[in-house]
């Protein structure tokens, strides 16, 4: 496996794959891996002839006040699930050089910025599609690989690879979850034991909304309602959000036979976590 620092060598590798007519796949990632990110390297690797996976904590993402600094970091680790999934190059690239001094150029989805999580944290799509688009830039992967747990950023990273004419093809590897559902996260690391317990009413959330579609009951007003209350009735946890969007749009736009996201963000202490799942209204 190769462990790439610099944009020169990136595109030279990247190039040399192309040439020799070989398909690559990437996954993009903020290092810290758990088991979401191995079962997409998994993905790419099945779909392609080479795997690329980036680690690099994206500062443009995080808000003023957000947890850059102590975003979890091991990249020795890191490097050493990449090889165990052998995965064919790590993209490791220093933050000077993705974003040198004089960088003022960004990409912003102008629709979707703002809903769900773009609301409630400012800016952070607009980070997640700069960094994005400048990898895409560099490593030109045929197929990039993504995580539904990141259900909006799934969304808006699909319409910028269409309204930009990117080549890359995105694929999107359902959420996986520990035994008792919570949703992998590199932020559940923040979780003391008791957090860590009650941090599972996100998942119970969805069930519960999940159950109630099943036995006919859609009434999306009064499960939001539901959910709300029981989340707030949770010992450290705090509702961020409990949206139901169109599932394509993100929008509140849907008719009877749509799919619908059910998008839940929670406070558990000081830790933001999301989750979210597909019905059918
Ligand atoms: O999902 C993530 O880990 C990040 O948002 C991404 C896509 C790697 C961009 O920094």
């Amino acid at each position: 496996m190769k462990v790439i620092n610099t944009i020169e060598t990136m595109r030279i590798w990247s190039q040399s794959i192309h040439l020799q007519k070989e398909t690559i796949a990437f996954v993009p990632s903020m290092g810290y891996l758990h088991g979401g990110h191995l079962s997409l390297i998994r993905k790419a690797k099945s779909i392609a002839q080479k795997t690329v996976v980036s680690i690099f904590v994206n500062p443009a993402q995080f808000g003023p006040g957000e947890d850059l600094e102590k975003y979890p970091r091991d990249v020795d680790r890191d490097l050493i699930l990449c090889k165990n999934e052998r995965a064919d190059a790590v993209f490791l690239p220093q933050k000077d050089e993705m974003y040198s001094p004089g960088h003022f150029t960004y990409v912003v989805n102008e629709q979707l910025n703002n809903v769900l999580c773009g609301r409630r944290r400012p800016g952070h799509f607009k980070g997640v599609t700069t960094i994005v688009a400048k990898l895409f830039n560099i490593i030109d992967p045929d197929i990039s690989v993504f995580g539904q747990k990141d259900a909006q950023q799934a969304i808006i990273l699909k319409n910028m690879v269409k309204d930009l004419n990117f080549r890359t093809k995105i694929i999107i590897g359902p959420i996986i979850r520990e035994a008792d559902g919570l949703a992998l996260s590199s932020r559940n690391k923040y979780l003391n034991s008791s957090q860590r317990r009650n941090a599972l009413i996100l998942s119970a959330s969805l069930q519960y909304a999940e159950k109630q579609f099943a036995s006919e009951n859609k009434n999306m007003d009064q499960i939001k309602e539901e959910i709300i209350k029981k989340i707030n009735a949770t010992p450290e946890c705090k509702v961020d959000y409990v949206e139901f969007v169109n599932a394509e749009t993100l929008l509140g736009d849907y008719n009877k036979g749509d799919k619908v996201l059910l998008a839940i963000a929670v406070f558990v202490g000081e830790t933001r976590l999301i989750d979210n799942t597909i019905l059918t209204c």
